[in-house]
């Protein structure tokens, strides 16, 4: 075994973690329910991993919840997702703020009811100075569409002057993504077995640890989560860099 302490190896504390939440479909046509049963127990392992994570010095965990390409779904289950985050924002906020948990939505609001788009606003202005964890929920979000969505600001800001075409670097097409502020996940964790990234967080992801985790979203827990941490503690993150034993 290599010791990989060397002082170049770069820090690994862990201040965010990105979770696909797969597999609540599976878990509810496994007890022959409808699938958005699963989606309800998804939520209830949700609100109780994020009390375990109460006091923990998590300052990031970002939560894919609902992908534009969900929409590819039958009308009654993207329904009942809609119906999901209403009722987490409705009934979990208070208890969150109360956390001094911080919310944002990523994602773009266009195709969202407008009674939800009011209740993230609402959530997230709430929210805004809470110096507790930063929870970032992205909803009808598509890593490609906050690419694309970032180069036309960038693209509409250069034809008016305001950006030199010559000077966009990576700093500048951060501050453009729905993330702008967020450093970048330092570990995604995706349940339920399929070993994909599903266009989540595309440029963030770029040095993001990944973990895979067997069991489906519902029977997720803070324990499952741990044992991700403490892999993730075990390995080497470089960026690109070279040990110095290897140099
Ligand atoms: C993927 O599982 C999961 C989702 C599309 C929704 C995730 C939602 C939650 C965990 C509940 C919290 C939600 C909100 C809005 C706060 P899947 O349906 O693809 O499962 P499968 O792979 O087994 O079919």
């Amino acid at each position: 075994m290599k010791n990989h302490s060397s002082n170049n190896e770069i820090k690994k504390q862990i201040s965010h973690i990105a979770l696909i939440m797969d597999g609540n479909g599976r878990w509810a046509s496994s007890r022959g329910l409808p699938r958005f049963k699963g989606h309800a127990q998804g939520l209830k392992t949700l609100r109780k991993l994020l009390r375990d994570l109460k006091d923990s010095k998590l300052e990031y965990l970002t939560l894919f919840t609902f992908s534009i390409d969900n929409w590819k779904r039958p009308k009654e289950e993207t329904s009942k997702l809609m119906q999901l985050l209403r009722k987490f924002i409705s009934n979990d906020l208070s208890e969150l703020h109360s956390n001094n948990v911080r919310i944002r939505v990523i994602g773009s609001r266009r195709e969202i009811p407008k009674d939800i788009v009011d209740l993230i606003n609402g959530a997230e202005l709430l929210t805004v100075n809470n110096t507790g964890l930063y929870l970032q929920i992205a909803f009808n979000y598509s890593g490609r569409q906050e690419i694309i969505n970032a180069t036309k600001k960038i693209a509409i800001a250069s034809s008016k002057g305001e950006i030199d075409p010559n000077k966009i670097n990576n700093t500048i097409f951060e501050s453009n993504l729905y993330s702008a502020g967020v450093p970048d996940p330092d570990l995604i964790i995706r349940t339920g077995s399929e070993k994909r990234i599903s266009n989540f967080l595309l440029w963030q992801l770029s040095y993001s640890e990944v973990y895979f985790e067997e069991c489906l979203w519902p029977d997720f827990d803070k324990n499952k989560l741990d044992i991700a941490i403490s892999d993730y503690k075990s390995r080497s993150r470089r960026f690109g860099n070279v040990l110095n034993e290897y140099r």
